[in-house]
């Protein structure tokens, strides 16, 4: 399966932060944003992967991660000129994806979480068979999400193993009385009809391709899976200065307590098989940092 990653938007949110550079190259912690979506996709498996983002912010990514050949990937860029709507991924994807299936994620959107690459692994399966695979993770406010309707509430506090049988029945898009309190993440996984879908949908009352449409034609050709996050698992918003310093923090405590690092791609690239020890260290000595040490102290363990 090939990826897709959205890094565009102008994240007016994060003014004056964002207003001369892209959101998405921020650091969360000590790596660029990008690296945690990217390390995602990894996870799951994918090799190949396009960068979507503005005209002004595209090159900055083509000069953060090259063509991939670093890492083992093989990486593409392409220009969003006008930011309407996520689903219009797969419309500038088309040529890239050319008629297999494919996976987006958000360029904003980060996971943290134990099972996470068996979770990802079994949503590429599912979605190569057909139909698509997205998300959902409780949320106290879920009004600035796409947000799933279920027949009936699932159980908050199920056994460890215990999996609801849920019927979902319906999606909104940041809905002002949302009907339940799970949002959907910027993860998604389509069979090879996605391109297709995507280009026969009608911009929304706000005037963007929105993939809750999207993943609205799925649900209604009962070809929608959603899986559940647990309670114990991180998605971390970094939609304000707020919640970007939040994500920060939480990335700090946890690799300096276990010192093992969070979505570190050239670790992933090795553990993947995708480059080689040698390869691994050789990028770890050109970094002066704590970054750099931890890639050399794996090579060598
Ligand atoms: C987008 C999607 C929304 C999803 C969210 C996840 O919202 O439209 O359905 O829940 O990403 O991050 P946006 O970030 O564009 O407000």
């Amino acid at each position: 399966m090939k990826g897709i990653i959205l890094a565009g938007g102008s994240a007016t949110r994060l003014y004056p932060l964002s207003k001369a550079i892209s959101k998405q190259i921020m650091p969360v912690y000590d790596k660029p944003m990008i690296y945690y979506p990217l390390s995602t996709l990894m996870l799951a498996g994918i090799r190949e992967v396009l960068i979507i983002s503005t005209p002004r912010d595209l090159p900055m990514f083509e000069e953060l991660l090259g063509d991939g050949s670093r890492i083992g990937m093989k990486l593409a860029y392409k220009v969003q000129l006008v930011p309407n709507g996520l689903a219009q991924a797969f419309v500038l994807g088309r040529e890239f994806l050319n008629g297999e299936p494919g996976c987006l994620i958000l360029g904003d959107n980060m996971f943290y979480g134990q099972h996470f690459k068996t979770m990802l692994r079994e949503a590429v399966e599912s979605a190569q068979h057909g139909g698509a695979v997205i998300f959902g993770y409780e949320v106290a406010d879920p009004r600035a999400y796409g947000v799933v309707e279920f027949e009936k509430e699932p159980t908050p506090t199920l056994p460890e193993g215990k999996e609801d049988v849920l019927r979902v029945i319906g999606l909104e898009e940041k809905p002002a009385e949302p009907k339940s309190n799970y949002a959907v993440p910027g993860l998604y996984f389509y069979d090879e009809t996605v391109c297709e879908k995507a280009a026969n949908l009608q911009p929304s009352a706000r005037g963007e391709y929105e993939i809750t449409d999207l993943n609205k034609i799925y649900l209604n050709e009962g070809t929608l899976k959603v899986k559940l996050f647990s309670r114990g698992f991180a998605w971390l918003d970094t939609g304000n200065c707020d919640s970007l310093l939040e994500a920060g923090n939480f990335i700090a405590t946890i690799q300096n307590r276990q010192g093992f690092y969070v979505s570190c791609i050239e670790e992933i690239a090795w553990r993947n098989g995708w480059i080689t020890t040698e390869q691994l260290a050789a990028l770890g000595k050109e970094m002066k940092t704590n970054y750099g040490r931890y890639l050399e102290r794996i090579a060598a363990r």
